[in-house]
């Protein structure tokens, strides 16, 4: 049966687009939702140019009240009965309990080749520590921030002279490649890593 895929974001959603594009013929699933915790994010605009529903949940609207918040997540998300929630720019840490909910239907792609740097400025940590190697990963969400089981990685070289810019341009340009391969294959219940790399 095929596989119904809601995509939270918090930006300008190309992650999302790449998804929302790959979603088409034999694909095993289809996109029934795209929501936001940002009014007016830019991905909301290219979801609906493409079809897609969309919804808005402005964490903002709860003060800090993270219970709420999850609560109108759960309920906008139980509307359309996802069987995959993607996380693509999502720019909120959830909740043990949100997450425990979601378990092993929830995906996320974090820019660095995870386990190394959990959390923001992955780029800029990869450049001060010197590597010469650095990338992206989708993973299964567990309550552990950025810690769940690794579904795919792509790696890219790092370039004397790289700035934050530069190598988050082409890490992101792996990321468009890795999610959607690793989308397949999950709502295919094929849970084989996805390895890809540019050489340098
Ligand atoms: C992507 O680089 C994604 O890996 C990152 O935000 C960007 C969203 O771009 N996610 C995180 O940092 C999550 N911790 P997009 O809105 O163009 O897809």
């Amino acid at each position: 049966m095929t596989k119904r895929v809601a995509i939270l974001i918090s930006g300008g959603g190309s992650n999302m687009v790449t998804l929302v594009d790959s979603m088409t013929g034999d694909h095993p699933a289809r996109p029934v939702l795209v929501l936001s915790n940002i009014e007016g994010a830019g991905g909301l605009a290219r979801a609906t140019e493409r079809g897609i529903p969309t919804a808005t949940v402005p964490h903002k609207d709860y003060g800090g009240d993270r219970a709420a918040f999850e609560a109108e997540l759960n309920r906008v998300l139980e509307e359309v009965a996802p069987d995959i929630i993607c996380l693509a720019g999502f720019m909120r840490v959830l909740t043990e309990e949100f997450t425990r909910k979601w378990q092993g239907r929830m995906l996320n792609i974090h820019p660095s080749l995870l386990p190394k740097y959990r959390g923001l400025h992955t780029h800029r940590r990869a450049l001060e520590a010197g590597d010469r190697e650095h990338g992206c990963t989708v993973h299964e969400v567990t309550a552990e921030l950025d810690g769940g089981p690794i579904l795919g990685q792509a790696t890219v070289p790092v370039y004397d002279g790289d700035t934050e810019e530069t190598l988050a341009k082409r890490v992101l340009g792996m990321e468009h490649q890795l999610y959607p391969e690793v989308l397949r294959r999950y709502a295919a219940a094929d849970r084989t890593p996805v390895v890809l790399s540019i050489s340098s």
